[in-house]
């Protein structure tokens, strides 16, 4: 019985068939350069599909394992292909090519990546962001229901698809939320979003994530990041600075809704037990805030059609509009360039 149990893990992956990805894919161009992967947008010739084909760099990958060794962490295609949820990027197939690389082929996002948007500040992000926001929580909150931790959140990892709509992707360093993995030691993960505790190679749990989506959140709304450090810190910079505390929100952006800028706040405490416990509390405030903002909204709009600036507001709105059209066809060059 043990030995078929030691055995049966190892007979299916002996038996997974391996893909000759250049004859079953026919590729268009890249989509990204990830760290760890290539991501080509390509034509399935097998479903005729056009997906998005990511194949991870075997070397790195192999590096990356070797810091869990002992531990029998699932490859990022097994956690992707398990997870359903409107702001997660859909997962189709994983497995290994012929040379040996884990590959995954995701659904197609055509859209815009959001370190863009938060860079752009455009009308798409600033009518949209509190909708990000919380569409950011939602997948993030469905992914911890499903029991894992992600530890690499961050706006390079969430892509924004053309009808405005969060899609989470990357899945490369998930671990388990389980106690072998929230012991300390292990600090992968994208330097300036990494919680303190993990920094400071304490235990983590998924609170790490709720800080790495509150800087994300503080990101959207200030357009940089909540400490007075260079964005493009190394890890032993970020350790230096650690223990200074983030600058409030409602300091960087003085007329942010106040019931929001707590929320961020309160994800981002150094000290976890101060964060919200988990990502649907601190949801939930942020989707008062809305159902609130948009109350307010309606109200004001009822006043303004009383009032003889009617013409005029109209008027401008309008020249705004055709900004924005612009605007939106440039933004999505950058991400689908043969999009028609
Ligand atoms: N499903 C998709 N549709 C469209 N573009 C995608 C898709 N998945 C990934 N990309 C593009 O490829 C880039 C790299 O993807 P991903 O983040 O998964 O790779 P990675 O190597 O794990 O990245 P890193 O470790 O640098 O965050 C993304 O930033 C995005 O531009
Ligand atoms: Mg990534």
């Amino acid at each position: 019985m043990l030995l078929l149990k030691k055995i049966v893990p190892y007979l299916k992956q002996v038996m997974t068939t391996k893909v000759d990805i250049d004859r079953r894919f026919e590729k268009q161009h890249k989509l990204g350069q990830g760290s760890m992967s290539e991501v080509w947008r390509a034509r399935d010739r097998k479903s005729g599909r056009t997906i998005a084909l990511k194949v991870l760099d075997y070397e790195k990958t192999r590096r990356l394992e070797a810091r869990f060794a002992g531990l029998k962490r699932p490859t990022e295609g097994s956690v992707a292909i398990t997870l359903r949820h409107p702001n997660i990027v859909r997962t189709l197939e994983h497995g290994l090519t012929t040379h040996g690389e884990q590959y995954l082929v995701m659904e197609l996002i055509k859209g815009s990546s959001l370190p863009l948007l938060i860079d752009l500040q455009n009308d798409v992000m600033l009518a949209n962001r509190l909708k990000f926001t919380i569409q950011i929580g939602e997948g993030l909150d469905y992914f911890h229901k499903q029991g894992w931790i992600h530890r690499d959140l961050c706006p390079r990892n969430v892509l924004v698809d053309k009808q405005h709509q969060i899609k989470l992707i990357d899945f490369g360093l998930v671990v388990p939320n389980t106690p072998e993995f929230r012991v300390p030691g292990n600090r992968t993960g994208t330097a300036s979003y990494m919680a303190p505790e993990l920094v400071k190679r304490q235990p983590t749990d998924q609170r790490i994530d709720i800080y790495s989506y509150s800087v994300s959140c503080y990101e959207m709304f200030a357009k940089r990041l909540p400490y007075n450090v260079d964005p493009t810190l190394t890890l032993d910079m970020v350790v230096q600075h650690i223990n200074s505390p983030p600058t409030d929100i409602r300091e960087v952006v003085p007329d942010i809704d106040d019931h929001i800028a707590a929320t961020i706040m309160k994800g981002l405490s150094p000290d976890p037990n101060q964060r919200y416990s988990n990502v649907s509390e601190m949801v939930n405030q942020f989707k008062k805030a809305q159902e609130r903002l948009e109350e307010e909204y309606e109200y004001y709009d009822e006043d303004e059609k009383t009032t003889d600036d009617e013409y005029e507001y109209v008027y401008d709105d309008d020249e705004g509009g055709e900004a924005e059209d612009d605007e939106y066809e440039y933004e999505y060059e950058e991400y689908d360039e043969d999009d028609t």
